[in-house]
């Protein structure tokens, strides 16, 4: 279980609080969603709970230890809202080895072929992908790391209806062993398969619980 209790923060650059008094529980086993319009405060959650940035209040716990910014980085896996821009690796190949002390060829195929990234090579460089085939490479490196929170800022940004429906069964299949927090502007496509009690809509830095998507 992860936990985020009275969650504040407020950059010194803002004038106003950019997420507010967040409490949140997110269990293993099951997705979670949160939903809000741009500039709600969506991506800045998931930077918080990875330990990109750190809270003005307020404390994250898993199962039920406070955990400082390196121990949050460990244990989460985020995949950028835009990861093109966070790519370092020349090519796919490349990409899925960075952090990795050695990686099996299999192990590397198999990934990619879980992403729907079965026919792309590993010589392929990654800023050559489309849009949503990098999205779905930097979800191939997140996984490939084992994370026991995986955060998705818009997963289906990008992903035409062919690979959208296999992204998101994926997303529910990967939440059985660990906790799955997708973060999105169109909580209509998880319609069936976020559970209503697992959604909320943030709005101006307030969480709420949401009864979208059924
Ligand atoms: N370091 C910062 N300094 C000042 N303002 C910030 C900072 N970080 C975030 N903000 C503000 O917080 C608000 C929320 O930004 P955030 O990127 O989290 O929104 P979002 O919901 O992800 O939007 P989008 O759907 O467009 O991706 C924005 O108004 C942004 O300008
Ligand atoms: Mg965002």
């Amino acid at each position: 279980m992860l936990e985020l209790r009275s969650l504040r923060y407020q950059p010194a650059t803002a004038a106003e609080p950019v997420l507010r008094e967040i409490n949140l529980s997110l269990p293993i086993g099951q997705a979670a969603l949160v939903a809000g319009r741009s500039g709600s405060g969506k991506s800045t959650l998931l930077e918080l709970i990875c330990g990109l940035a750190e809270p003005s209040g307020g404390s994250i716990l898993w199962q039920g230890e406070p955990l400082n910014g390196r121990q949050r980085r460990w244990l989460c896996g985020l995949v950028f809202q835009f990861p093109e821009r966070h790519f370092l690796g020349l090519s796919v190949g490349q990409e899925l080895k960075l952090g990795q002390r050695r990686l099996p060829y299999d192990t590397a195929e198999a990934v990619l072929q879980q992403v729907g990234l079965g026919s792309v090579s590993f010589q392929q460089a990654p800023e050559r992908l489309s849009g949503g085939q990098q999205r779905r490479l930097a979800l191939a490196v997140q996984l490939l790391r084992n994370p026991r929170v995986l955060l998705l800022d818009e997963p289906t940004a990008g992903l035409d209806w062919s690979v959208r429906d296999e992204i998101l069964e994926l997303l529910v299949e990967l939440s059985g062993e660990r906790v799955v927090l997708v973060v999105t502007h169109e909580p209509e496509l998880f319609t069936g398969l976020i559970p209503a009690q697992q959604c909320w809509s943030l709005n101006q830095g307030v969480l709420q619980p949401a009864l979208q998507p059924a």
